[in-house]
């Protein structure tokens, strides 16, 4: 099992090309089953979780062939075009729904094209229950008839699925995703109240309408979808990832660092940059990208409270606990989205952060200064945070269980060593 390397306490310095959104990428894909025609998307990430979701699209009968992969052009010289002209099969597999929760999202499509579904259950993960309950309750209002049996979803809608309203009780964006596309094909009108509004959703939306279908109020949390009988093909270029651009902008922030991201746009991530300038970090934008900087400036603590966007997002909290335990003084870090996203406390702690839970609130004292260690990575974002207090510490952090950053991280070791750092991946062979 591939570990990683830091000898860290180095200033990052240079520019960090972003990738398209894993987040966007997921759901785009999956709305090719809506369609018989070819949905071709650009700047499509190369990542774990892709090649999860090329499979399972594969096994429903869909034809995926990758463009400019061999080129090395970078992301944005690559597509994929997915064409659903026959679905073979609409029974999404429990050995590949366990690997990427994500997976749920074939639930809306298949059941909108081919009036039935089975779906394995995504079951629990590391960060928390997260269950799959607003999806299938939403699907019922479209007229679903589903069934939890063996460890599956059973969805059918032998006449087809009709329009309704449909009010969240609480902020979904997988949810909102999976009732976008089944609606997009369902008779009549869906209105979805207290639909999530992150960017990933605006993007499929607009995919969406490209490919034909009438949908209204994207971007805020009131969408109107009136359904159409046939989605024709697109082109699409997927947005690029603002999880990864603020992982980056932490990642110069913690090491004293000055770092230029490029393809990346900074209105997705303002919410982050006006906490980080907060903290004392210099974000501002550029004809080609985002700047970040901190030369000699001390890093602040500031209090951070996830929320649905467009405020500050779960996926960056554990970054920004990093950041935070090497700041000067102390900083509430409260997670208001899932329960149980605290697994990279213990190991920020091995590596001397002051950290004390209790309950959805974390109190990071800052240290100033943090000492490598041997840690251990729990899931995606925890892994990346441990990344960046390893570039930040004295000394070597060996990270273990690494493939969790390859499902939401191309080439970070590349792109974090052409700034300086000095970050390698040992293979060990050894499970
Ligand atoms: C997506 C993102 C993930 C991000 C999260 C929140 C993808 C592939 N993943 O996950 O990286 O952290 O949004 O921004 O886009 N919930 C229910 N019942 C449901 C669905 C959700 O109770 O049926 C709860 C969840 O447990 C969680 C909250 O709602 O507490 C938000 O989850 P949701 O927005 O659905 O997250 P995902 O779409 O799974």
């Amino acid at each position: 099992m591939d570990k990683i390397r830091i000898r860290g306490n180095r200033p990052l310095s240079g520019k960090i090309a972003i990738g398209g959104a894993k987040n966007a990428a997921l759901p785009l894909m999956m709305a090719s089953l809506l369609t018989d025609a070819t949905l071709t998307l650009a700047n499509i990430p190369y990542l774990a979780d892709i090649t999860t979701s090329a499979n399972l699209l594969i096994q429903h009968g869909v034809s995926v062939k990758w463009r400019g992969f061999r080129a090395k052009a970078g992301p944005e010289g690559r597509s994929v075009e997915l064409t659903a002209d026959t679905i073979s099969s609409t029974e999404a597999p429990y050995d590949l729904v366990r690997k990427m929760r994500a997976s749920v999202l074939v639930l809306g499509p298949l059941l909108a094209r081919c009036r039935e579904a089975r779906v394995s259950l995504p079951g629990g993960c590391a960060i928390g229950t997260r269950p799959v309950d607003l999806h299938i309750k939403g699907l019922e209002r479209l007229g679903a008839e589903i069934d939890l049996a063996g460890g599956y979803i059973q969805a059918r809608a032998p006449h087809g699925l009709k329009g309704a309203e449909i009010v969240f009780p609480q902020v979904s964006v997988g949810a909102t995703e999976n009732l976008l596309m089944a609606a997009s094909l369902a008779e009549g009108e869906t209105v979805l109240v207290n639909a999530a509004r992150e960017p990933e959703v605006v993007d499929l939306a607009n995919c969406l309408v490209a490919m034909g279908a009438q949908i209204e109020g994207i971007g805020s949390d009131r969408v109107k979808i009136t359904g159409v009988e046939r989605l024709h093909g697109a082109n699409h270029s997927i947005i690029p990832d603002r999880i990864e651009t603020g992982t980056y902008l932490m990642a110069a922030a913690i090491t004293g660092g000055d770092v230029e991201l490029l393809n990346t746009l900074y209105e997705p991530i303002a919410a982050v940059a006006r906490i980080l300038e907060g903290a004392g970090v210099e974000v501002t934008t550029t004809e080609t990208g985002i700047r970040v900087r901190r030369e000699n400036g001390r890093l602040l603590g500031v209090d951070v409270m996830t929320e649905p966007f467009p405020g500050f997002p779960t996926d960056l909290q554990a970054q920004m606990m990093a950041l935070m335990a090497t700041a000067e003084g102390a900083a509430m870090i409260t997670e208001t989205i899932f329960e149980n996203r605290f697994m990279h406390v213990p190991e920020l702690c091995r590596m001397g952060a002051n950290i004390n839970v209790h309950g959805a609130s974390a109190m990071v004292r800052g240290v100033g200064q943090l000492t490598g260690a041997p840690v251990m990575a729990t899931d995606l974002r925890a892994s990346v945070s441990l990344v960046l207090a390893g570039l930040a510490a004295k000394g070597e952090t060996i990270i273990n269980r690494v493939y969790h950053l390859d499902r939401g991280y191309e080439r970070l070791e590349d792109k974090l060593s052409a700034c300086g750092a000095e970050i390698e991946r040992l293979g060990d062979g050894s499970e």
